[in-house]
């Protein structure tokens, strides 16, 4: 285990803020996790597992130790129909994505380039052009750390759902995803519903095509983490019922709508907030990004507060004008437990 001691957290996560933790260590092996629960050196501090700190905001000071998962490995089966993968929960997720590319092994290609952990993507099953982890994922292992014992979750009992999973509620604490277990069937269906991968011919359309025109969107799209931070879509999409939808399209006939089950429907976060005018809005160093209204960026100089107040407004706008609630899909994390944009006082 390696105890780092620089306890700046902007390296660590892809907002940029600069915030301090008690303790930040690394975890290279399942015996680092159990240490770290049962050393009485971090006896009482409060722990949280980061992957990549690509969907988390550190609203303050971490009080605690942040354990960065580490875990590495590949390790590739095969059986007559499907290539059958078991892979460490530190493995970077892009870089999966293109091993498997890379081997002419099809179904996580409109995943592409989403940052972040392997051990990461099944908590909010990871989702982008017409593709979840749901869709691919065979079983989460995941280490009990009272108990030391590590149980095998198949897809099934992940309750996988839109930006969620058994990860968030039941598993959330004292829960660490280790390896992840993929199912990808040797016959390839490309997945090219989604705008604008439609433009490929399902009969023609190659592996490393979805792949770079995957890549190629979100680059032009979503802002490079590396050079203005974020964490990716602040906001999920609200799910909401048809009847009130229905409303809507009066004051707002080009509302864009996803069908979700016979009653309910997706709408583009992106847009609401778009059409608050807020594209570029910016309080102190943290802004709507001018490309991608549903991205709220790190400028360079964005405080926490900044990010906080930055949200607040947007969700209040969009309450103003639609009366739809946003929800944040980007986790808030306070001095030593999760938080919610609601309970943090204005
Ligand atoms: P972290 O941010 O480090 O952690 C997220 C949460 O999971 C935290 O609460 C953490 O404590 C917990 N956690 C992390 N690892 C473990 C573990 N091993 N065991 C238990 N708990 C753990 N998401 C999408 O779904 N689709 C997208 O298209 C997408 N695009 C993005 C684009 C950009 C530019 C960015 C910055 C983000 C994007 N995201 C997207 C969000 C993000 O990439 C995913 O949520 C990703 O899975 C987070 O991985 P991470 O390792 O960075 O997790
Ligand atoms: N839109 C606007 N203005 C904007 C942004 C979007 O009008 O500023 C409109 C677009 O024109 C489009 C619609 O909103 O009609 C949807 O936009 P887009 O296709 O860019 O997708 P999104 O809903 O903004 C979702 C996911 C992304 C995922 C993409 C691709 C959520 C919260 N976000 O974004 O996931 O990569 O679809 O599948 O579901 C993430 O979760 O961090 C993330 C980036």
């Amino acid at each position: 285990m390696k105890v780092l001691h620089d306890r700046g957290l902007a390296p660590y996560h892809t907002f940029g803020i600069d915030v301090t933790a008690k303790q930040i260590v690394e975890a290279e092996n399942i015996d680092d996790f159990i240490h770290i629960w049962h050393d009485s050196n971090f006896n009482n501090m409060s722990k949280l597992v980061v992957g990549h700190g690509s969907n988390l905001l550190f609203c303050e000071a971490y009080e605690g130790v942040v354990i960065l998962n580490r875990i590495k490995g590949i390790t590739l089966t095969e059986t007559s129909s499907s290539f059958c993968l078991h892979v460490g929960g530190g493995e970077d997720w892009h870089q999966l994505v293109r091993w498997c590319v890379e081997r002419n092994i099809g179904g996580l290609e409109n995943l592409a380039l989403i940052p972040g952990c392997v051990g990461s993507s099944p908590i909010q099953n990871i989702g982008a052009y017409g593709v979840e982890l749901k869709d691919v994922c065979q079983y989460v292992d995941v280490l009990d750390v009272i108990t030391q014992e590590i149980k095998r979750y198949d897809a099934a009992s992940c309750q996988f759902g839109y930006r969620d999973s058994i990860f968030k509620h039941q598993l959330k604490d004292g829960h660490i995803i280790v390896a992840v277990g993929f199912c990808l069937p040797k016959i390839w269906q490309p997945k090219i519903t989604y705008v604008p991968l439609n433009q490929f011919d399902l009969a023609t359309v190659t592996l490393q095509q979805v792949f770079d025109a995957v890549c190629e969107i979100r680059q032009a799209k979503l802002p490079d983490p590396a050079v203005i931070g974020n964490a990716g879509s602040f906001f999920k999409n609200p799910i909401i019922s048809k009847k009130v939808l229905k409303k809507l399209v009066i004051d707002y006939p080009a509302i864009p709508s996803y069908g979700v089950d016979e009653q309910h429907v997706k709408l583009a976060a992106g847009w609401l907030i778009d059409q608050c005018g807020l594209k570029g809005y910016q309080i102190g160093g943290a802004k709507v990004h001018p490309q991608q209204a549903l991205v709220l960026t790190n400028i360079g100089t964005a405080t926490a507060q900044d990010v906080i107040q930055l949200a607040r407004y947007v969700v209040d706008s969009v309450a103003t004008k639609f009366d739809i609630a946003l929800e944040h899909e980007v986790r808030f994390m306070a001095a030593n437990v999760e938080t919610h944009l609601a309970e943090i006082q204005a």
